[in-house]
């Protein structure tokens, strides 16, 4: 009670912050001079400066008119965007051939895309998801949000420093027929470590004779080998005839992060069902958020649009893929033959296998933030705290 009225909110308990963004408020208030943020998947140049690629820029400096009109972009978003993206995810040839059955929906980033399919998936095919041990950690609650039930797949393994590649054929195997499988296509967050060629393979084979359903968290395009490479797992899928579902986030690889710019593509047998998926999945768009912003998906819309700009937003990517090869490299060497295993590492982010209580001390004593899976961002590392930070990883490995 207060001043006789009933209170409503006393009662509610304390959420657990973010792993990720709590984690990184703490980085934030930190006063030590020495502090590293290798915490969140930001890309970050030598300077450690996260800029808005060139390429981004200049699209975005061209489809300013475009935003001085009041207007809403319809449920499901720009279908300019829809179009420019199917071609980068699917290649061009596939997506002439496929799109009359590829349902697409523009989204509130990659997030908003998992969510959308999540609630879409819940509603009509299957209550049931398994997520990768470990995986990026805000999966677990955005399924749990949609109404479905989480379990999990083994996927990586200590010992080996790599897949666990017989545990996760094993674990697919005993699935319930109709269990959607999350997937990350390519550059697995936090492990860095993706399936080759014929283990994709194997897994498209197991995952249609179970009668499973592909749903592929497509963040990283461009970051692991090149846009081209990259896709190969989608490829595989496609070209096996499985349904499936691709949630795509241009975060990272164009930089947008806070424009939240995301699709997602849902992958059917005909456009009958594209036609009756695509009502439903606007019926759930329509009671989230209505409709999506439109400034970031007229910027990467345009950009694509764009031949000489794609060109230059491809070279950038390849420099960004190129610093964090680079970074991975000088790390290994400074680490020894020990850490050898992070070559075999994609993308941002790279495993080191410290346990939580070497990953405290690594912020405690030296003041270098990851998050407590021991997953370090490489683009927070650069010439000047290089040495640094192998120096205090070797520390916390000795005294373990
Ligand atoms: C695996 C994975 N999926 C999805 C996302 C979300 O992307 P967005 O920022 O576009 O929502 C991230 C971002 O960190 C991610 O790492």
């Amino acid at each position: 009670m207060y001043n006789g009225h009933i209170m409503f909110f006393h009662e509610i308990a304390e959420g657990q912050p973010d792993p990720i963004f709590g984690l990184n408020e703490a980085f934030q208030a930190d006063v030590r001079p020495n502090k590293l943020n290798l915490i969140i998947g930001i890309y970050k140049d030598d300077q450690l400066r996260s800029h808005l690629m060139g390429s981004v820029m200049q699209a975005k400096n061209q489809i300013a008119s475009q935003d001085v009109m009041a207007d809403y972009l319809p449920i499901d978003g720009l279908s300019d965007l829809h179009e420019q993206l199917g071609m980068i995810v699917f290649g061009e040839t596939r997506w002439k051939e496929s799109h009359g059955r590829v349902y697409t929906a523009q989204s509130v980033g990659g997030t908003g895309a998992l969510q959308v399919g999540g609630q879409f998936l819940c509603q009509e095919v299957s209550k049931s998801i398994a997520i990768s041990t470990p995986t990026w950690p805000t999966h677990r609650s955005i399924f749990e949000r949609a109404g479905m039930r989480v379990e999990t797949y083994p996927y990586y393994s200590r010992d080996k420093h790599g897949i666990d590649f017989d545990g996760l054929c094993s674990s697919l195997k005993r699935m319930t027929e109709k269990t959607v499988v999350l997937l990350h296509p390519v550059c697995h967050n936090p492990t860095g470590c993706d399936p080759s060629t014929e283990q994709w393979k194997e897994l498209s084979r197991i995952i249609r004779e179970k009668r499973l359903l592909p749903f592929f968290d497509f963040a990283y395009q461009g970051l692991g080998e090149g846009l081209e490479k990259d896709r190969q797992a989608i490829d595989i899928f496609m070209n096996d005839g499985h349904e499936m579902l691709i949630a795509y986030s241009c975060a990272k690889n164009f930089s947008l992060y806070c424009q939240r710019v995301g699709v997602l593509f849902v992958v059917d047998e005909n456009a009958a069902v594209k036609l009756r998926v695509g009502s439903q999945i606007k019926k759930i768009i329509r009671s989230l958020y209505s409709n999506p912003p439109a400034h970031g998906a007229r910027i990467v819309a345009a950009l694509l649009q764009d031949a000489a700009l794609k060109e230059k937003w491809k070279k950038e990517l390849d420099a960004m893929r190129h610093r964090i090869s680079v970074i991975r490299e000088s790390l290994i060497r400074r680490l020894g033959v020990n850490f050898e295993f992070l070559r075999h590492h994609k993308g941002m982010f790279s495993f080191i296998d410290l346990d939580k209580s070497q990953v405290q001390q690594l912020i405690n004593q030296f003041a270098i933030y990851l998050i407590d899976n021991g997953r370090i961002s490489l683009t927070g590392l650069n010439s000047e705290n290089i040495d640094y930070v192998a120096s205090s990883i070797t520390a916390v490995c000795k005294k373990a």
